[in-house]
């Protein structure tokens, strides 16, 4: 058995980490309202709400069949952020109604638009 503190210390570089990570964050946050979309959320909630049926970023192996990948949404011609913007605000049939906010619809666009460079 492993005793408690060796658990611990080998816990402790990875908390670390996500202390950083969340300082990060916070720093992020703070800047956000000085750009007019934050990728890095669209990357959260891509994963977050978007990942069960879209391959949603480079590492992702699979998604549902019937579901484009973000990096092929993101080489539809015309397809610009701001047309997946108007897309995400408006409930899709073969996609759950997920009441996306503006905010989120332009992060979420934004971030689609990258995984195609
Ligand atoms: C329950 C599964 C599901 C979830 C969850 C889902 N989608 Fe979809 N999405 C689909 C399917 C299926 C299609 C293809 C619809 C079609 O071809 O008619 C699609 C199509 C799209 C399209 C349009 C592609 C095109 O060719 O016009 C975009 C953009 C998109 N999804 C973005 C998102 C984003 C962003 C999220 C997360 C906020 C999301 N989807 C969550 C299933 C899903």
């Amino acid at each position: 058995m492993t005793p408690a503190y060796a658990t611990l210390s080998h816990a402790l570089p990875s908390l670390r980490r996500a202390a950083a990570a969340m300082a990060a964050l916070a720093a992020l946050s703070l800047s956000a309202n000085a750009y007019a979309a934050d990728v890095d959320h669209g990357e959260t909630l891509a994963k977050r709400w978007c990942a069960a049926c879209h391959v949603v970023a480079s590492d992702q192996s699979h998604g549902q069949d019937n579901a484009p990948p973000f990096a092929t949404i993101a080489k539809i011609p015309g397809f610009d952020a701001n047309a997946i913007a108007r897309f995400l605000m408006n409930p899709h049939p073969k996609m759950p109604d997920m009441q996306i906010s503006r905010d989120e619809a332009d992060d979420l666009a934004a971030y689609i638009v990258r995984q195609g460079k």
